[in-house]
């Protein structure tokens, strides 16, 4: 038998969000709902979005990447229900092919939002939906929200999980203004790169400005060895 605290961090995270999935669509939301799961594909092939397709009742899904793998793509196959959108999210475009859905799923996705902005991307998806469920590394290494690339190169790879060495973060802080090919906007806006550290008081304060109310808190602890972030996932509705 497995115990929770033989679980990895990585682990524990897969369950406190399938937890925070169950939770909206299991005890808030209306039986049958919809919902579109955003940025679901990197590391897990929109493993949240078939979670909440094979234990609730959907009426409708749309799952939405740049990038998709080919195993989500053949996954998504097997659910009619089941709508993927290849497009960045923030695009007004992609907002309007998503229409109306009871909820929509921020997982790992809300620091890396530039142009529109995180809290923008709030502003947007508060049109189509009436809960937000939310898992973010979240900052609490002080009270304001930080752009993390405004910290300076030193700080700011003292910040989050990569090495200056990594493919999307060799020479970084030089090429900040260079256009990046596939997403044809300056290297310093993309979603790849870590973006921000947004307080639990800003996201929470956004919301409320929004109209919705928090229903779901939870600090699942911190993320990889970064002393100022935290994994805290939310769910808000409305
Ligand atoms: C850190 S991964 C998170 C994956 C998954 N949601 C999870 O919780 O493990 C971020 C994913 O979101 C996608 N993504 C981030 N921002 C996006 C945007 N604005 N439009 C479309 N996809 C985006 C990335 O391509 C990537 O697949």
């Amino acid at each position: 038998m497995t115990l929770f605290k033989d679980l990895k961090p990585a682990q524990l995270s897969v369950l406190d969000k399938k937890e925070i999935i169950d939770f909206a669509l299991g005890r808030l939301l209306p039986s049958p709902c919809s919902f579109a799961d955003l940025g679901g594909i990197w590391d897990v092939d929109g493993a949240y979005t078939f979670h909440a397709l094979e234990n609730h009742d959907v009426s409708r899904a749309c799952l939405v990447d740049t990038d998709f793998t080919d195993k989500a793509l053949a996954r998504a196959e097997k659910f009619s229900s089941l709508q993927t959108i290849k497009d960045n999210f923030g695009r007004p475009q992609t907002l309007k092919k998503i229409g109306q859905v009871d909820a929509v799923f921020l997982f790992d996705v809300l620091l890396h939002q530039v142009n529109p902005n995180w809290d923008e991307i709030l502003e947007m998806y508060a049109q189509i939906c009436s809960c937000f469920v939310i898992f973010n590394q979240q900052w609490t290494g002080g009270r304001n929200t930080v752009r993390l690339l405004d910290l300076g190169e030193e700080a700011y790879f003292a910040n989050v999980p990569h090495n200056p060495e990594h493919p999307n973060y060799a020479g970084l802080f030089d090429r900040l203004d260079q256009i990046h090919p596939q997403h044809n906007r300056k290297i310093r806006d993309i979603h790849n790169i870590w973006q921000w550290g947004i307080t639990d008081t800003d996201l929470i304060v956004k919301m409320k400005e929004l109209g919705y109310a928090l229903h779901y808190f939870k600090n699942c602890g911190h993320f990889k060895n970064l002393d100022n972030f935290q994994n805290h996932a939310f769910v808000f509705s409305k």
